[in-house]
């Protein structure tokens, strides 16, 4: 079974599941160049695992068509060729329709499914027979609940438009793949959903090897699978909050 390093370009590492994500595929001894618009984040992954000569960091908003250009030319100046993309830019919310401007519905189809197309314009170019495209999406995609519309809705899009794109590129042996996520366990998560029950959420080291395995040969067989990570999670009624009164009973 190989275990061959790969040369990876890793956006939005600056969020909660940039450092589990690249302690996994800095194990195999991976190439990666990280980018964000966090300049203190980005640093303080430098410094965690810069040291090794193979994790670079870059400050650039992948979200807009120049930046990921950038991004792109950068990983393969700095490491000679890229085999592929782990999409990690992504953006979350909550509320009922009526109270959600579009606005909102606009911010989350941006950093959820146009940031995908962008970063994946610029990185399939450099791409050769093996290449890797790696995203993250949700089942509430297929299984939307209550004021999750505009969460749902983006990530539904970034789901669809995956499995036509990984029917797009196979042909030149590249593998475009998703990896379905509910409550990822992360500081940041414990501290803002406390009463979360941690048997219900997947520890974030989990996410990083199913990122490595699907960036790696072991992932041969896969183009445009939704790979679900989600731990023990599973939706309850409770979670939606209960059936409206009266439901179940027969109308008269
Ligand atoms: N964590 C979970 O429990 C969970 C669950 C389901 C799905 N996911 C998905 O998994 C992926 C990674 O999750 P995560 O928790 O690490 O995400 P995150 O912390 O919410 O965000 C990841 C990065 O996305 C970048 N970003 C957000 N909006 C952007 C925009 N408009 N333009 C450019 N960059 C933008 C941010 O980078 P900057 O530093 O540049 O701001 C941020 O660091 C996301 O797609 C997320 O939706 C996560």
């Amino acid at each position: 079974m190989s275990a061959a390093p790969r040369t990876l370009l890793v956006t939005g590492a600056t969020g909660r599941l940039g450092e589990a994500t690249v302690r996994c595929l800095a194990e195999r001894g991976d190439r990666l160049l990280l980018t964000g618009r966090d300049g203190g984040r980005l640093a303080e992954l430098a410094a965690a695992f810069g040291g090794r000569g193979t994790v670079r960091t870059l400050s650039a908003d992948t979200a807009e068509p120049d930046g990921a250009q950038y991004a792109a030319a950068e990983a393969v100046r700095e490491f000679g060729h890229l085999d592929g993309l782990v999409h990690l830019v992504g953006g979350f919310a909550v509320g009922p329709v009526m109270l959600t401007d579009v606005s909102s519905y606009e911010d989350l189809l941006k950093s959820n499914f146009l940031s995908a197309v962008v970063a994946t314009q610029a990185v399939l170019p450099h791409l050769r027979d093996g290449g890797r495209l790696v995203y993250f999406g949700t089942p509430l995609a297929d299984e939307p609940l209550a004021a999750m519309s505009s969460y749902a809705a983006s990530k539904a899009a970034l789901t669809a438009w995956v499995r036509s794109l990984a029917h797009e590129v196979k042909n030149r042996g590249i593998h475009a793949n998703l990896i379905s996520l509910t409550l990822v366990e992360t500081p940041e998560m414990r501290k803002e959903m406390p009463h979360v029950d941690p048997g219900l959420t997947v520890e974030a080291e989990l996410v990083g090897r199913a990122v490595r395995f699907l960036t790696g040969a072991e992932s041969d067989g896969m183009y445009g699978s939704v790979m679900p990570v989600v731990g023990r999670f599973g939706f309850s009624s409770a979670l939606a909050g209960g059936p409206p009164p009266g439901a179940g009973r027969p109308a008269r």
